[in-house]
């Protein structure tokens, strides 16, 4: 069985809207949403859960019901961190042996083609990342601002989700960080590599249009992602998304 888990425990202070930003509609429907409906028809996935902010619960309720995503088990409330939000997850999930998927709910433009590959590759591995590379060089800062360290970029990878883990690993993962006094992270891969080193986390390619809504600016991308994937719905099969389907092709630019 594989579970899908989408993280809406938080309230989007970056974006500042005053509603959590997995609230806020983009093309047509909320986030949130557009999330939701790539687990109910990825085929890998068997049931799918969702962590909603405090006060919103009902929200999400609402919007599962009227969308009719049968694949919905539970909407319950989040935690305070996204950590204790995944520690919540896994209480929900039950104690049988499964493939869970966590993913951001901030997160709506998420191919079946990302999600195919976690669910394949937990065949092979008990914990899988998504990434895709850095165009940007990232510089390492101390206290003051100034450069510590500039890391190879070809080494580098900005992580994006689902993060995928057989249920096991993530559990114990959890189990030992609990006795962690100091215990931070932002994501599961690292809860994973920091209380079980030693376990090999595959990473899979994940795409540029798998932003993550956090500033004003991700609203605008997200809104025109959409626009161009439904203009190319007709077209992409295989649940490919827009940068997947022009990748391989020869465009031409026209100009003076
Ligand atoms: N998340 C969660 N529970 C929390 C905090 C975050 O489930 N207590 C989820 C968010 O809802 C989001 C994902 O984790 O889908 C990524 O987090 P982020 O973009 O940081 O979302 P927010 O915490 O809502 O944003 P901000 O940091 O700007 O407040």
């Amino acid at each position: 069985r594989t579970v899908a888990v989408v993280l809406a425990g938080g309230t989007g202070t970056r974006l500042g809207l005053g509603i959590p930003k997995q609230l806020l509609k983009i093309a047509g429907k909320p986030i949130i949403e557009h999330t939701l409906a790539v687990f109910e028809t990825a085929p890998e996935i068997d049931e799918i859960i969702v962590l909603m902010a405090t006060g919103h619960v009902e929200d999400a309720r609402q919007i599962v019901e009227k969308a009719g995503l049968r694949k919905v088990t539970k909407v319950i409330e989040g935690g305070d961190t996204r950590n204790a939000t995944t520690r919540i997850a896994l209480d929900a999930v039950g104690p049988e042996d499964c493939n869970i998927l966590f993913h951001d709910a901030v997160r709506p433009l998420l191919s079946g083609r990302i999600v195919r590959e976690c669910v394949n590759a937990l065949w092979s591995y008990d914990a899988v990342d998504v990434a895709i590379p850095s165009a940007d060089t990232i510089i390492q800062v101390d206290d003051n601002d100034c450069i510590t360290d500039i890391p190879v970029r070809s080494r580098l990878r900005r992580g994006q989700t689902p993060q995928a883990f057989r249920s096991p690993t993530i559990r114990a993962a959890y189990r030992i960080a609990e006795d962690d006094r100091d215990f931070a992270a932002t994501d599961d891969c690292g809860v994973v590599l920091r209380y079980l080193p030693g376990t090999p986390i595959k990473v899979i390619d994940g795409s540029d249009e798998n932003i993550k809504v956090t500033h004003p600016v991700d609203v605008h991308l997200a809104d025109k992602l959409f626009q161009l994937a439904a203009a190319q719905a007709p077209r992409l099969t295989d649940h490919r998304s827009y940068s997947e389907e022009l990748t391989g092709r020869t465009i031409v630019v026209f100009g003076g």
